[in-house]
C-alpha cells in the first residue's frame, strides 16, 4: 500500500495538472487522484451512452485516432472505436493480419508510418511487453495502452475500478480476491496496481504455478486455495486462463482445476452476501467459472465492465487529447 499518498484520491489538483501524462501506457505511472480524475470524468459519458438522446458529442470532431491491434479483441478493440465516434473523432482501425508486418516490416516502422500518417491518437495492442512504450517513444502523438503482452491493460483496469465503485459506493476499503491465471494476466497487474493505490485489500488467488515470483511485492495476500481467498470477499474478479500464453504445463487438467478453482455457486456463498462477481472477459465457461454464476441476475457485472469500458475510453480519450484540442487549463 502506498503509505507516502500526498493526497486524498479523490482530492485532485485542478485542469492540466490532474493528469500531466502525455501517454497511457500504465497504472503503474499513475496517481490516486490521477485514477480518480479519469473514473469522475468517464461518469459523464456513462450517462450520455445510457440517455435515449443522441449518444454523440463533437469534443474530438476533426482528429483522427488509429487503433492498431497486433492482437486480437473483441471488447476493448470494439469500445476504443465507439469510444472515438461518440466524441466525434474520425476511428481507423488497422489489420494487422493484413499489414506490411506480415511482409517483415519492424514495429517501430509500422509506428513511424502511422505517425507520418499524422495520427492524434494511437491505440495499441501488442502481444509483447514494452512494445507499447516502444511506439510511444517514437510517436508525435498520445499512445493509450490496449494491453501489451503480460505487462498492463490500464483501461481494462481503469473501467474495473469504475464498475467497483458504481456497485459499491466506494473503490477504496473494500476485499478484492483476484482469482486464477495471475500469471499470464495484465489484467490483473494493472488491477493489483490500481486496487492497492486505492486503498484497498488485495487478494491473488491461484495454483503456485499460475502465480508470478515475488508477487506479495505487489502488496498483495497470497492464496493457492480458493475457499480461503474469496472467503468474506466484497468483490470476487475472476481470470481466464490464458493457454495460448502458457509454454508447457501448468495444469492436470481443465477439470481438475474447475474443481479446484472454479467460481460455483457453492464456492461464491463464502463470500460476501452480497459480493459482486467480475470477468474481464472472454470467459471460460465451466472452466474457472460456472454460467449460474456468470450469469447471475444481481451479482455479476459482467455486462456493466463492458458498459464501463466504453465510458472509460472516451474519457481516457478526451482527457489525452486535449493538449491538442488547447482545451483551457492544458499547455
Ligand atoms: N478484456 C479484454 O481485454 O477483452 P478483449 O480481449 O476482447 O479486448
Amino acid at each position: 500500500m502506498n503509505s507516502h499518498i500526498p493526497r486524498p484520491a479523490s482530492d485532485y489538483p485542478p485542469g492540466g495538472d490532474a493528469f500531466p501524462h502525455r501517454h497511457l501506457i500504465g497504472i503503474a505511472q499513475l496517481t490516486p487522484w490521477e485514477i480518480s480524475y479519469i473514473l469522475d470524468a468517464a461518469e459523464q459519458w456513462v450517462e450520455m451512452n445510457r440517455s435515449g438522446a443522441a449518444k454523440h458529442d463533437d469534443a474530438l470532431a476533426g482528429l483522427t485516432i488509429i487503433n492498431a491491434f497486433f492482437e486480437n479483441s473483441t471488447r476493448t478493440l470494439l469500445s476504443f472505436e465507439i469510444a472515438g465516434k461518440r466524441l466525434g473523432a474520425d476511428v481507423v482501425n488497422m489489420n494487422a493480419a493484413q499489414s506490411s508486418l506480415k511482409k517483415g516490416e519492424t514495429l517501430i516502422d509500422t509506428a513511424m508510418t502511422l505517425n507520418a500518417m499524422r495520427a492524434d491518437a494511437i491505440v495499441i495492442r501488442h502481444a509483447s511487453s514494452g512494445a507499447v512504450q516502444l511506439i510511444a517513444d517514437k510517436v508525435d502523438c498520445p499512445v493509450l495502452n490496449a494491453g501489451d503482452g503480460r505487462h498492463e491493460h490500464p483501461t481494462q483496469a481503469l473501467l474495473d475500478a469504475l464498475t467497483i465503485r458504481r456497485n459499491k459506493g466506494r473503490v477504496e476499503g473494500l476485499t478484492i480476491a483476484i482469482c486464477g491465471d495471475v500469471l499470464h494476466s495484465r489484467v490483473a497487474r494493472s488491477n493489483i496496481l490500481a486496487l492497492t493505490l486505492l486503498g484497498n485489500e488485495v487478494r491473488v488467488v491461484a495454483p503456485a504455478t499460475l502465480l508470478p515470483p515475488a508477487i506479495e511485492r505487489m502488496h498483495v495476500q497470497v492464496f493457492t486455495d480458493m475457499d480461503e481467498g474469496i472467503k468474506g470477499a466484497d468483490v470476487v474478479m475472476m481470470l481466464r486462463l490464458q493457454n495460448e500464453r502458457m509454454d508447457g504445463a501448468y495444469l492436470p487438467s481443465a477439470r481438475e482445476y474447475h474443481e479446484l478453482y472454479g467460481l460455483t455457486p457453492k464456492r461464491l456463498e463464502l463470500a460476501k452476501e452480497d459480493a459482486i462477481i467480475m470477468h474481464p472477459g472472454p470467459m471460460n465457461r465451466g472452466v474457472e467459472i460456472d454460467s449460474i454464476v456468470a450469469d447471475h441476475p444481481t451479482r455479476s457485472v459482467v455486462t456493466q465492465q463492458v458498459e464501463m469500458g466504453v465510458a472509460v475510453r472516451m474519457a481516457c480519450l478526451d482527457i489525452l487529447t486535449r493538449r491538442k484540442r488547447k482545451v483551457s487549463g492544458w499547455n
